[in-house]
């Protein structure tokens, strides 16, 4: 079973301080040659996390589904699709990463499943007013003939959130509400059979060994059911009302009860089981979903957001480490992951803003990114609490920025019209090894990666990069293993320090600290203190600009 960390203070459960690494499994490893990463090619590289020093795994949705959105269309929560294996593969996946100490957490995706599950098939034949149809939002339309959406709401990949349905009598018919595709039904959450389905759905994986849970869209389950308007133009492609207080489909109270509920079935089992949450919720509201009988932690994503400003950064981790605290919860961290662009690229444009290229975000100077990215990985792993890193960003890989058009996938390119290309950028088949393409990714003679890869990518491969001291691999395993060895990194808290300014110094205890120079000058290392890590060379005692050191002192002796 996992590894423990090396302390003699009392054990915080695992969860509090891991490291999660997500598999986006599409683009992970290709076991079987069809050019769709899958479990084989996983379970081959479990020995590659396991080296890295991972304490879990989170894997993206593996189950069956059409694809319309890599897998968050469910078609069957029980089932695994084929292009990525069996079932029973999927069971000895657990128990091998389990044998070498790596836990495992899934990808549930409760606000809506695909539009091919028996379910919708079944609302859609069952026709108005029907059982079936209680398990979706339906709605009839507004207008002459009911030819008008029941409101205004908008999919998060652009257009509508409703399409409208022919009945089974060949009619035009009720609409369905989708927050996402139109392959994305909402489910209703109103209905006891959505809810006790569920969780029958999390105790079929605890029962196969699961770990937890990544929650998708935590925030979106519970819908006001009076529908209101939101005020958006009819012919607009997305909102732009995310912050509005009050909102009638996201952050909704009632979804704090469905959760009660869960850390119940959760608890029901041996072993430390956990969720962690995507809610995108006001900072004030995000600690009410990690109540302690309710859901064990969520992603930061003021951190993720963050522009690599030191005053930025020291207030998001400040309220990082605060909002989660005032009901016990740990804090967690994370740079990137499958739904933004990759940390290399945002942190090499000119303004270090989140956003794409397609957004008015500016040119990348990927040297610049990279150097920054090595700085950031360190910040991130001397901060208390657990972070999260998504594949490839231990390899250094970057936004692919120049896809071909026909190469795309995500849906929020068709659905805006092609005017908003999406997330593929960060979703390209991670290199492995050798000189050609697809580097690795699957065997010999098979076929292409589904996204296609940069040529450079021959000289970011793990291969490559291992056993190479200035490698950003080498720099994550190190961290790693420091992390996990050194004392000091388990405390809970964080003191920050007198520093020169754009500088960010903090200690994590009375011997272990860590620095960043944001500034464009050189910084002077304290004497006293031994250098245990740094994201680059330091050259007589002086810390370069967008570079991190870990120091040890205060007489303590280096593990
Ligand atoms: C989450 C996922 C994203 C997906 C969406 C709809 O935000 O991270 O990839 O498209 O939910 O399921």
């Amino acid at each position: 079973m996992p590894r423990t960390r090396n302390s003699q203070k009392p054990a915080a459960p695992w969860w509090s301080t891991a490291v999660v690494y997500q598999v986006y499994i599409r683009s992970f490893a290709d076991g079987n040659g069809d050019g769709v990463g899958d479990i084989a090619g996983l379970r081959a590289r479990l020995p590659y996390l396991r080296e890295l020093g991972v304490d879990a795994v989170w894997i993206t949705p593996w189950y069956p589904s059409p694809m319309a959105d890599g897998g968050y269309d469910v078609a069957d929560y029980r089932a695994i699709d084929p292009t990525f294996g069996t079932l029973a593969e999927a069971e000895e996946m657990i128990a091998e990463a389990h044998a070498l100490g790596v836990r495992v957490l899934l990808d549930i995706v409760p606000n809506h499943t695909s539009d091919r599950h028996r379910w919708f098939a079944d609302a859609l034949a069952a026709g108005p007013g029907s059982h079936e149809r209680d398990r979706y939002v339906f709605r009839d339309g507004r207008g002459e003939g009911g030819a008008l959406p029941p409101n205004d709401w908008r999919s998060e990949f652009g257009g509508r959130a409703w399409t409208r349905v022919t009945e089974p009598d060949g009619t035009p018919g009720q609409w369905y509400l989708h927050l996402f595709a139109s392959e994305q039904p909402d489910l209703n959450w109103s209905s006891r059979e959505v809810r006790s389905d569920f969780e029958a759905i999390l105790r079929f994986w605890f029962d196969r060994g699961v770990d937890g849970f990544r929650i998708d869209v935590a925030h979106g389950l519970v819908k006001d059911h009076t529908l209101p308007d939101l005020g958006i133009a009819d012919d607009a492609v997305f909102e732009h009302e995310g912050g509005k207080e009050d909102h009638p489909h996201w952050d909704q109270d009632g979804v704090h009860e469905i959760y009660q509920t869960w850390r119940k079935v959760a608890e029901s089992y041996a072993g430390d089981r956990v969720f962690v949450a995507e809610a995108h919720v006001r900072e004030d509201r995000l600690p009410l979903y990690l109540r302690q009988d309710e859901l064990h932690s969520a992603f930061n994503f003021a951190f993720l957001k963050s522009a690599w400003e030191p005053n930025v950064l020291r207030e998001v981790i400040d309220r990082g480490v605060r909002t989660p605290a005032e009901v016990g919860a740990p804090p967690t961290w994370v740079l990137s992951n499958h739904d933004v662009p990759r940390h290399v690229t945002r942190f090499g444009r000119g303004d270090t803003a989140f956003g794409r290229r397609d957004e008015g975000a500016a040119v990348t100077d990927r040297a610049l990114g990279t150097r920054r990215a090595r700085a950031a990985a360190l910040l991130m792993l001397a901060l208390p609490g657990g972070a999260y890193l998504y594949q490839g960003e231990e390899l250094g890989l970057w936004e692919v920025e120049d896809l071909p058009d026909e190469a795309l996938k995500d849906p929020t390119w068709e659905r805006s019209g092609h005017t908003v290309r999406g997330r593929d950028g960060c979703r390209v088949p991670l290199p492995w090894s050798g000189s050609d393409a697809p580097f690795g990714f699957g065997p010999a003679g098979g076929e292409a990666p589904w996204l296609p890869q940069p040529g450079e990518w021959e000289y970011f491969s793990a291969q490559f990069q291992s056993g190479a001291p200035a490698s950003m691999l080498e720099l994550y395993r190190a961290a790693l293993r420091l992390r996990r060895e050194q004392p000091g990194f388990d405390s809970g808290t964080l003191r920050w320090l007198d520093a020169p300014e754009g500088v960010l110094a903090f200690e994590r205890s009375p011997v272990l600290r860590c620095a960043v120079n944001f500034s464009g000058e050189p910084m002077p290392l304290p004497r006293d203190w031994g250098v245990l890590l740094t994201s680059d060379r330091i050259t007589g005692g002086l810390l370069p600009p967008d570079t991190t050191v870990w120091l040890w002192g205060g007489g303590a002796a280096l593990r």
